[in-house]
């Protein structure tokens, strides 16, 4: 039990002696350290509920609570419950956490099966910053709700059918490099995409031979469709190579041409259900009046101070099918075939009329008891507060950033690092370039907005992965300087510095944080608390000598250093971010 469940559980039973009958009781951990470790408000809600004085049932609750072996509690203001952890218990919570390979984080999610769907580039056109946000997100959010005991699918939804394809294609046709294709084949690929996409934009012929291209590679073109594959094929060989920089893999990579066959008896069987209608040639799902607020129904807009529909298209006039298709026939897929109660959509905030509309849909073709989540994000912005741009005013490659920052990290390391061998130090500013990048993301609320800095993600100073890399190094450097073995699994922690306290606190929280990450699908929460649990640890440094200390406290300090290196790696695992051995 975490240390909330424990008071939780504690107070609810502080109420029912007071209240006769079972109440929830919510305690947080405390914002302000200096009135507690934890609070509740629940006497303040339950009084007012009741209509009593909150304060008089504080202490008639306070009274009644039993908090042997945690601490002591007290009433602040209207009627807060205030609750003190005592040196004790965080030191005997420590050493049972340094026990537990887990370290304190508990199973929340055992027989849940979710897919998480995120980075999902398209095909032929490279991956670009917008889907560094989905990428690293969604790896981080897979990692956690494994961690928390779910069975997690992760699939790469890549766009790889479209009508990109017509204009590579001519452009396959009309000057293809071979040898660049070998070498860089998403650059090679993205040229051709720019080729044909300028050539078309000035010159009618080529617009029309591209539509050609396309039309032949959806009726069955031999020689279309070998393209295509070689296409598809190359461009995995190339986003392979970024994936396994950035440490991602996927369960599958079932992108959109895997559905292709599904579309057709799909949309036929959503008419005959009376689900989707013709309307101007096209097939369309329209608004069924459920939700009965127009506000919350995606399939009306308001036009000219009028609701007007806003349908769903499934089928186009000239017969081909949508982006909205394919998600039906995938969710559909997901579900009978992978069993999966949950599917988590990593994607950009811009599509999320797309997945309300997705969401509706599911309810009425009887997926409404699954738990669908657009998990949705901000734009990421250059130094000038605008969306991020290279000089030539294009969107970035994704893997033209990371090179970029694993330059810069590079400076820092020839600058300060420790390490020897100049292959050490390439491995070095490969694994801070990259972590650095993550961390950022990962830090922001996945809604806003943020800057990207380098200068800013790389400080050692800063809120930044550097600063958590160099924390663990640090508490890992005071093991190779101890002298003898030191058996920590036979060490009960004394914790009498207010340094030591507050680095055991946070210590303890860790398996309060983590599952508190998936209630709104934010990895930020972890990645400030693993800053929280830094700093204390400096503190805790600063304060705390640990190899000059005699032997007791030296051993009770190394287990918290052992403890607090544990965390911070555990907690980074979870973030997608590796640990060096040495800076
Ligand atoms: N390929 C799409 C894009 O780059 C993202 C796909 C997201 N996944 C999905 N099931 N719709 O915008």
């Amino acid at each position: 039990m975490t240390l909330i469940q424990e008071l939780e559980s504690r107070l609810a039973a502080a109420f029912e002696s007071v209240l006769g009958e079972r109440v929830a009781a919510p305690v947080v951990a405390a914002a302000d350290l200096r009135f507690g470790d934890y609070q509740s408000n629940a006497a303040m809600a339950l009084a007012k509920q009741r209509k009593t004085n909150p304060r008089a049932l504080a202490e008639q609750v306070i009274a009644a609570l039993d908090l042997a072996g945690i601490g002591s509690a007290d009433i602040a203001g209207p009627g807060f419950i205030n609750f003190k952890i005592a040196p004790e218990t965080y030191a005997a919570r420590a050493k049972a956490q340094h026990a537990d390979p887990r370290l304190g984080v508990p199973v929340t999610g055992a027989g849940r099966t979710v897919v998480v769907d995120f980075s999902a580039p398209n095909v032929a056109k490279p991956m670009h910053v917008g889907h560094i946000r989905s990428t690293i997100l969604g790896d981080s959010l897979a990692r956690i709700a494994r961690c928390l005991g779910y069975t997690v699918i992760t699939d790469n939804h890549i766009g790889d059918w479209g009508t990109q394809f017509g204009m590579i294609t001519w452009a396959w046709k009309n000057g293809l490099n071979e040898q660049a294709l070998l070498e860089n084949p998403l650059q090679e690929l993205l040229r051709l995409y720019r080729h044909a996409s300028e050539s078309a934009k000035a010159d009618e012929a080529v617009r029309e031979a591209c539509r050609m291209e396309l039309v032949k590679l959806q009726q069955g073109d031999a020689e279309n469709f070998e393209i295509w594959q070689r296409c598809i094929e190359l461009s995995r060989t190339g986003l392979d190579r970024i994936y396994d920089r950035l440490d991602v893999s996927f369960d599958h990579w079932l992108g959109e041409s895997a559905y292709n066959d599904s579309l057709a008896p799909l949309v036929d069987r959503l008419v005959a259900e009376g689900l989707a209608r013709e309307s101007e040639g096209a097939i369309c799902i329209f608004s069924n009046g459920v939700p009965e607020d127009p506000a919350k129904d995606p399939f009306l807009i308001k036009k000219d101070g009028e609701w007007t529909d806003f349908p769903m298209m499934i089928r186009k006039s000239d017969g081909a099918f949508n982006y909205a298709t394919t998600d039906i026939a995938t969710l559909e897929f997901r579900r009978r075939e992978w069993k999966v109660d949950a599917a988590w959509y990593v994607v950009d905030h811009r599509q999320s009329l797309h997945f309300q509309q997705l969401f509706a849909v599911a309810e009425r073709i009887g997926l409404g008891d699954m738990d669908l989540r657009h998990i949705a994000f901000g734009t990421i912005l250059g130094t000038d507060g605008k969306p991020l741009k290279t000089r030539s005013g294009d969107l970035p490659q994704l893997a033209d950033v990371l090179d970029e920052a694993v330059a810069a990290a590079a400076t820092a390391v020839a600058e300060r690092s420790r390490v020897d061998t100049e292959e050490e130090r390439a491995a070095l500013a490969e694994l801070i370039g990259i972590s650095a990048v993550k961390f950022t993301e990962l830090a922001h609320h996945r809604l806003s907005d943020y800057v990207f800095d380098l200068d800013k993600m790389l400080a050692l100073q800063g809120d930044t992965a550097p600063y958590l890399q160099y924390s663990v190094v640090r508490c890992r450097s005071i093991f190779r300087k101890l002298e003898e073995a030191v058996d920590l699994s036979a060490v009960t922690p004394v914790l009498s510095e207010d340094a030591e306290i507050h680095l055991a606190r946070f210590l303890a929280r860790y398996g309060e944080v983590v599952p508190t990450i998936l209630d709104d699908h934010r990895p930020n929460l972890l990645a400030n608390y693993l800053l929280e649990l830094a700093r204390a640890n400096h503190s805790f440094n600063e304060a705390c000598p640990v190899l000059k200390a005699e032997v007791a406290v030296r051993d009770s300090r190394l287990l918290l250093c052992d403890l607090t290196s544990r965390v911070l790696t555990h907690g980074l695992a979870l973030l997608g971010i590796g640990c060096p051995e040495k800076m």
